[in-house]
């Protein structure tokens, strides 16, 4: 078993950390408190290639390994989620997609603006009604012929307003339940498409999440994804690989706030020494290290599977709720040893946790990453 990354895959890490720490961090409390958009920091991190880090360089992607992705995106976590996630969407729930089961037309009109960082991508497939619950689609897709007259409503759409071309989940045949959804391609100024409004947000508050309106928006018949009644299957599929991004963001949040609280426990000094000298810090930066190394071989994992052509969804769902967990656990350890300080802005831990609930909760809750893992152990035994 080999644990050393390649040269390329640390030049990556390397060059993503720098970003970070050069674009991302200025700003970033600012952007978090007014909710703003990090347009131009994702317009800088599309022209590096992050926006489309696995797809093919024939689609305008980096053509990196899963892996390489996941340390970009531990990089960038670990500094502004905002940005990382817009990244995680355009990348996992985008782009793999479409180069895995998209035409050669859909590639070429809307994966190369995306891999490319020209445009961004949205994924949507949560309803007012429909989130954990995701074969009870109520947005409608009805075949009329040579296209689909899309109506409906979707919600806690990421890229919601930034994005120009959305894949939208939608029930063609009721009556065959999961097998009679499909994914369409929907293009932002399509008639009938309106960008809703946006959600006011606990964390992640620079990312922008709309809901979304269609109303009679008329979808040309080319622009489905696969056979009729493949979108149930495709957006599974997609989350599987989603998960994986998801995970590498929990990562990069936790080891975040857990560098902020070393290097804060070297500094601050109580009963007459710095504070990581009393072993009531210390034995608190042992148990957030150990929970951090343990999630990111897991995360890796999840992504060397995804490279190998091998079987994901399990260790993807395990690595989201495991790494989700340590997200949680270590940011709240990071606010305690921080004390009041931690509890204030400036000092970046208490944006961190904030941000860290959310991979708790998006690209299916912990509880479905269990019903997952669950279904999953059951056939193997
Ligand atoms: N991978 C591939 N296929 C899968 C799959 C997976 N992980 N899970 C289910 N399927 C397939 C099944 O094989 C089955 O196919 P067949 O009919 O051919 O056998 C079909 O899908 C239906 O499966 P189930 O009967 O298991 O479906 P279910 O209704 O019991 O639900 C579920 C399964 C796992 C709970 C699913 O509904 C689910 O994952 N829900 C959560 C959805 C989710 O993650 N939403 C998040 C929205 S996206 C988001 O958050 C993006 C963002 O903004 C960042």
């Amino acid at each position: 078993m080999n644990f050393e990354l390649t040269e390329e895959q640390i030049a990556v890490r390397d060059a993503a950390r720098e970003f970070a720490q050069m674009e991302l961090l200025p700003g970033v409390i600012e952007r978090d408190t007014h909710q703003r958009f990090p347009a131009e920091q994702i317009k800088k991190m599309g022209e590096l290639g992050f926006m489309g880090m696995m797809v093919s360089p024939e689609y305008g992607g980096s053509g990196m390994d899963t892996i390489s992705y996941v340390l970009a995106m531990e990089e960038f976590s670990k500094v502004d989620a905002s940005a990382s996630v817009c990244m995680s969407v355009n990348n996992s729930l985008f782009c793999w997609g479409l180069e895995t089961y998209g035409t050669e037309e859909q590639k070429q009109k809307y994966l190369i603006p995306v891999a490319t960082g020209e445009i961004n991508g949205a994924f949507c497939l949560s309803e007012p009604e429909a989130g954990s619950d995701a074969t009870s689609q109520r947005t409608t897709a009805e075949d009329m012929g040579d296209y689909y007259l899309v109506n409906g409503t979707k919600n806690w759409i990421t890229n919601g307003n930034s994005a120009s071309v959305y894949l939208v989940i939608a029930q063609t045949h009721p009556e065959k339940k999961h097998k009679g959804i499909n994914c369409l391609i929907v293009e932002r100024d399509m008639e009938g498409f309106v960008v809703g409004k946006k959600e006011d947000k606990m964390g992640i508050r620079g990312s922008d999440t709309h809901s979304l309106m269609f109303t009679d928006v008329k979808v040309p018949k080319e622009n489905r994804i696969g056979n009729d009644g493949f979108g149930f299957k495709f957006a599974m599929s997609t989350l599987n690989g989603g998960r994986i991004g998801i995970a590498a963001q929990a990562l990069g949040i936790a080891s975040g706030a857990y560098e902020l609280a070393v290097k804060y426990s070297k500094e601050r000094k109580a009963f007459g020494t710095e504070i990581a000298n009393h072993q009531a810090i210390a034995f608190k930066l042992a148990d957030m290290a150990t929970q951090i190394e343990a999630a990111r071989l897991v995360v890796l994992q999840s992504a060397w599977l995804k490279d190998q052509g091998k079987d994901y969804s399990k260790m993807s769902a395990m690595a989201k709720l495991y790494a989700a967990e340590v997200a949680m656990n270590v940011t709240t350890e990071a606010v305690q040893v921080h004390g009041g300080y931690g509890y204030v802005k400036e000092y970046h831990v208490e944006r961190l946790m904030r941000d860290a609930k959310i991979t708790q909760i998006y690209e299916g809750t912990s509880e479905i990453q269990k019903i997952v893992i669950s279904r999953s152990v059951l056939k193997e035994l």
